[in-house]
């Protein structure tokens, strides 16, 4: 039986390569999936299990354009329906950012989703039409993820440290759960393992502001002398608004895999080991 990795090439697509050595990465080039016909080719019965990592992640971008609809709304329901004719397991992932941000504690998976932003908006279709589309589904919602070659907050922050900024603005007023990718690939193949279905929460543990993760990024990546300066979103205005809290509840995870996630300063202190070791093989 054949396992499918869409969207090879992004963040948790990499660290789910590395976890199961036996499936077939697809990147876009080799399999788009807002191409229905390329995703009947791939999705045949002989595949038992589709783990979709693609995804269209501009945030601000998908205020303005809508083709991130394609990726994260429609093609799920494409790809849902294909895995339930082939009786395969599909694994999706979603975001905190189906939720508004304005409850005093961690989301829970059966709380109300409203989200504020188009991308959030799109990602929720897409949970939609996997769960009403007859197929097995497992779908679990992360947040914040940083991973070695992605584009993310981590190493943003890392990057414009490295090339000299000495002073850095940071939202210190929206909170999350960040989760490095690697970690959250480990964590599908634990849920997939025991069997889990419908819609389940993983985060690292530790909950910070976007402040707070900059603060131990430089810090453990050896930048504690750049400048951070904690801002309001008011004072930083982008065009996707955010939940002010989009903390994560992960204690369905915990339940069922008997294990905790790890706190994101020690998967942190993991991804600056990589990256280093990166710079120093592109170096020799
Ligand atoms: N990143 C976060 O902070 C975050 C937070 C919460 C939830 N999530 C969710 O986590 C999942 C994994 O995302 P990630 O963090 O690994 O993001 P990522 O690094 O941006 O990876 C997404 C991958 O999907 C690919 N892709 C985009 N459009 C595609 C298409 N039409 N067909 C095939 N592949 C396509 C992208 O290719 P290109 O790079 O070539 O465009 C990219 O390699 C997504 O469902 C995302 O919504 C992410």
């Amino acid at each position: 039986m054949t396992e499918l990795i869409l969207g090879a090439g992004g963040m948790l697509a990499r660290g789910l390569a590395g976890e199961r050595p036996h499936a077939r990465s697809l990147g876009m080039s080799e399999l788009d999936i807002t191409d229905p016909a390329a995703l009947a080719r791939a999705i045949v019965p002989g595949v038992s299990l589709v783990w979709n990592a693609a995804a269209d992640t501009r945030v601000d971008l998908a205020e303005t354009d809508p083709s991130h609809l394609a990726v994260n709304d429609v093609a799920v329901g494409e790809i849902a329906r294909l895995c339930r004719d082939a009786g395969a397991l599909l694994v999706h992932v979603s975001t905190d950012y189906v939720f508004d941000g304005r409850a005093g504690r961690a989301w829970r998976e059966d709380d109300p989703v409203a989200p504020l932003n188009a991308y959030g908006r799109g990602k929720l279709g897409g949970e939609r039409r996997a769960l009403a589309s007859g197929a097995e589904v497992l779908i679990v919602r992360t947040s914040w993820s940083f991973a070695p070659g992605g584009i993310n907050f981590v190493d943003t922050m890392l990057d414009l440290a490295a090339s000299g900024k000495a002073e850095l603005k940071v939202v210190d007023d929206q909170r999350g759960r960040p989760t490095f990718a690697p970690d959250l690939a480990r964590a599908l193949g634990r849920l997939v393992a025991i069997g889990a279905r419908g819609v389940v929460h993983f985060a690292n543990a530790g909950e910070t502001t976007w402040y707070g993760l900059a603060k131990e990024a430089l810090a453990r990546g050896g930048f504690p002398h750049v400048r951070l300066v904690p801002c309001t979103t008011a004072e930083f205005p982008r065009p996707a608004a955010r939940p002010a809290n989009s903390v994560l509840d992960t204690s369905l995870y915990e339940r069922l895999t008997g294990e905790a996630p790890r706190h994101f300063t020690e998967a942190l202190d993991e991804h600056l080991r990589r990256r280093a070791e990166t710079a120093g093989a592109a170096a020799t």
